[in-house]
């Protein structure tokens, strides 16, 4: 792993790249970013602060781990949040029964949105599943209507396929 008396590294990224662009590059910083760690929690916690810090209009981004049967607060970036929610429950909740991701361009015509931060208007979350399995969901907030689409849910399940190769989560989830 890297030293840990040199601070880490991050370019930050050249704002007129296209979107797809965008994930390929910062998909490519999280796997080094990742190194040999192998810590889900901490993993979780830099993959939040990198996209949190470098993907325009967002207002929060985290992660919930399945524990005792319900969503749990994991690392994020943002506004203090809900703590616990149950499957089926809000966007993250649906996310974790349908097990697919889900784009919400208006949270407000969502039925049964859990709202957090007063100021997020759209949603993206992505399942965490390892062989079949449901470790947790990625959860991003846009103060913007309509701010997620196609090519945010294929950068970011990328991001969650290359965490979830990298780390464990033993700890995190039960
Ligand atoms: N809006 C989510 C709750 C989590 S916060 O956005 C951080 C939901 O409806 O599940």
């Amino acid at each position: 792993m890297s030293n840990p008396r040199e601070p880490i590294e991050v370019a930050d990224l050249d704002a007129s790249l296209s979107k797809a662009a965008r994930y390929r590059e910062l998909n490519g910083q999280l796997a080094a970013l990742f190194g040999g760690e192998r810590s889900g929690m901490a993993n979780a916690a830099n993959l939040c602060a990198l996209l949190y810090q470098n993907l325009p209009e967002l207002n929060w981004v985290g992660f919930y781990f399945v524990q005792g049967g319900e969503l749990v607060l994991g690392p994020f970036q943002g506004k203090v949040a809900c703590v616990r929610i149950a499957i089926g429950r809000g966007v993250c909740g649906t996310v974790a029964r349908r097990r697919k991701t889900l784009i919400v361009p208006d949270v407000h015509a969502f039925p049964g949105h859990i709202a957090c931060d007063k100021a997020s208007a759209s949603e993206i979350v992505v399942p965490l599943l390892q062989k079949g399995r449901l470790l947790g969901v990625l959860d991003l907030d846009s103060p913007l209507l309509a701010r997620f689409d196609q090519e945010d849910a294929a950068g970011l399940e990328v991001a969650a396929e290359l965490l979830l190769r990298c780390s464990e989560f033993n700890r995190l989830v039960d």
